[in-house]
This record gives structure tokens, sequence and C-alpha cells, in this order.
């Protein structure tokens, strides 16, 4: 399949459902929600909406169960865009630009980039308890909430974001250094498939298989993203090139050097791939991505 026209398509899709989605300006809180809606509809690749997308077709490919994922999806990239945000605040890696525009807190301030960021996230969960999981049975949409709820939290994402900056300017091992990423960014990846196969309705099997696949992505995507830190160009990435080494981040790059680095992307990729066996032609979208997320560019 060709990826590019594949994730057009898909990233057209949520564009339109979280415009649908997400809150308008308006009355007391113009402000606020100018400053949400700011960083959500700034650009982005919109990799995990459309993670859930691909891993509910592999599950089940109805029309149907696409439009319900792609709500879901819409939850995911509030809360990816809120840990944008607060990534990028003078008290973590300090950056000015981001998807190619200013920062959150350029604009709206400390305070309100922090405020955005909290937004987007509470009322992610808004949306996952109401109309994004409409139709799901109860004890489906208990699952996709807990689900995002422990990827997002202090055992995933922001877990993995305080270790980050815990250990800024310190000596990290291996092991550790992968614990960071798979915390910080694989978790919400993981959880972006699962929740699509939940959708879907997936048995346990392929759930399964579908943690391995988002566990090796996760790490993958984090994996590339400090290599693109070292050898992309800001105007490509649309946020600042060389922000690790002068935040003194410990990255695979830094431990490995750049030829290793790449291999041990392409590794994990290959491991994603393998947890793919049992799955049908209907899962060739979650191995286009696979391969996309090693080869990307930005
Ligand atoms: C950047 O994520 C932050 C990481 C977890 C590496 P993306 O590379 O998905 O950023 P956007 O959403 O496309 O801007
Ligand atoms: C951030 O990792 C991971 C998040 C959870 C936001 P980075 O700090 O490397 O992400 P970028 O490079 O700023 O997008
Ligand atoms: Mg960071
Ligand atoms: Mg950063
Ligand atoms: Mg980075």
């Amino acid at each position: 399949m060709e990826i590019k026209t594949y994730l057009n398509e898909q990233r057209q899709l949520v564009e339109d459902r979280l415009a649908e989605l997400m809150l308008e300006k308006s009355g007391d809180f113009s402000k606020h929600i100018e400053s949400m809606r700011y960083s959500l509809f700034v650009g982005g690749k919109r990799i995990r909406p459309i993670l859930c997308i691909a891993g509910a077709a592999a599950v089940d490919s109805r029309e149907e169960v696409r439009t319900q994922a792609l709500s879901v999806a819409c939850a995911l990239e509030c809360i990816h865009t809120y840990s944008l945000i607060h990534d990028d605040l003078p008290a973590m890696d300090d950056d000015d630009l981001r998807r190619g525009k200013p920062t959150n807190h350029t604009i709206y301030g400390e305070a309100g980039a922090i405020l955005a960021g909290d937004g987007l996230l509470t009322y992610a969960f808004d949306l996952l308890s109401s109309q994004a999981t409409k139709g799901v049975d109860d004890s489906t949409r208990i699952r996709i909430i807990n689900t995002i709820a422990k990827a997002a939290g202090p055992l995933g994402m922001v877990g993995g974001q305080s270790l980050d900056m815990l250990y800024e300017g310190k000596q990290v091992g291996y092991e550790t250094l992968r614990a960071i990423h798979r915390s910080k960014t694989g978790a919400l990846i993981t959880a972006s498939v699962l929740t699509g196969a939940m959708v879907a309705g997936g048995s346990a099997e392929q759930e399964a298989a579908l943690r391995t696949y988002g566990n090796n992505i996760g790490l993958a995507f984090q994996i590339v993203d400090d290599l693109l830190d070292v050898e992309a160009t800001t105007e490509e990435l649309g946020k600042p090139a060389g922000s690790d080494a002068e935040a003194d981040k410990v990255t695979y790059p830094s431990l490995f050097g750049v030829e290793t680095t790449r291999t041990m992307a392409r590794e994990a990729v290959k491991e994603a791939l393998t947890a793919l066996e049992n799955f049908d032609a209907h899962a060739d979208p979650l191995r286009a991505l696979a391969h996309y997320i090693v080869d990307r560019k930005k």
C-alpha cells in the first residue's frame, strides 16, 4: 500500500472529526479555548490517532468500526498535544518552535500554556467518557478509558517525562534509557493501537499481539525522534533540531552513535512486524506504519 496516500487520507479524517469534537471559542473561556485550539490545529502528523484507526481496522475493517475508533483517536491526539505543550515549557525542554509555529507558551504565556495542556488532557477524558465512546458497551468503554489513563499517567507518559527531566545532564545506562523511551513515548503509542483494537472487539490474543507491536514501534518512534534531532534541520522538523544536545539529554545517538541507533530502531520494527504474523491484509496499514516510523524524515 502507498503509505503517503493512506496517511493523508486518515489525517484528513482525524482533522475533520477533531473539528467536530473540539470546543469552539465562545464566552468567558474564549482565550483558554483559543490556546488549546492553537496547538491542536497547528499541524502534526496525527500518528497516534492513525494508529488507533489502523489498530481497529486490523481487527474489524467495517466502516462503522472505523468511525467509532476515529472519536477515540481524537481524544488521544488531545492528550498527545497537551504533552507537547508541557514538554516545550521553559521548565521542561524550553523550546520555542513546535509544528512549525511558535510554541504555546510563547504566544499565551507560561500560565496560559500550562492551562491549555490541562484543558486538553481533561477534555480528552470528558470526550472518552461521553461522545467519543457512545455506542461502545460499558465494560469496553471503561477498559478504553483506563488503558489511556494508565498510558498517559504516572507509570506511563508523565512518569517517563519525569525521568527524562531527572536524568538531564546525568549518565544513564541502556536499560534506563529504554525504560524512559518506552514510558514517555511508547506508552501512549501502544495505548493508541490497543484502544483501536478494543473498539473493534479484539480477542485477548489479538490485544496481546498488538501490545507487542505497539511497544516496539513506540520505542522505535522515540529512537527515531532522537536521531532526527541530530540529523534533520529545524526547518524539516518544525521544531528545534539539536534541542537534546543543548539540554544535555541522554539519547540513543548520544549513547550508541547514529549508525547503531538506526539499526536498533530497525530491530524494534522487525519485532513489531513479527507480532502481526497472525493478522491478515487488514493489518497492512499497521505494517506500513511500522516501516514509516523508521523511514520518516520528520
Ligand atoms: C513528538 O511527537 C513527541 C514525541 C513523543 C517524540 P510527534 O513526532 O508525533 O509530533 P507531531 O504530533 O507530529 O507534532
Ligand atoms: C517528548 O520527547 C515526549 C513527550 C511525551 C512529549 P521529546 O522532548 O524528545 O519530544 P520533542 O522532540 O520535543 O518533540
Ligand atoms: Mg522532552
Ligand atoms: Mg522536547
Ligand atoms: Mg525529541
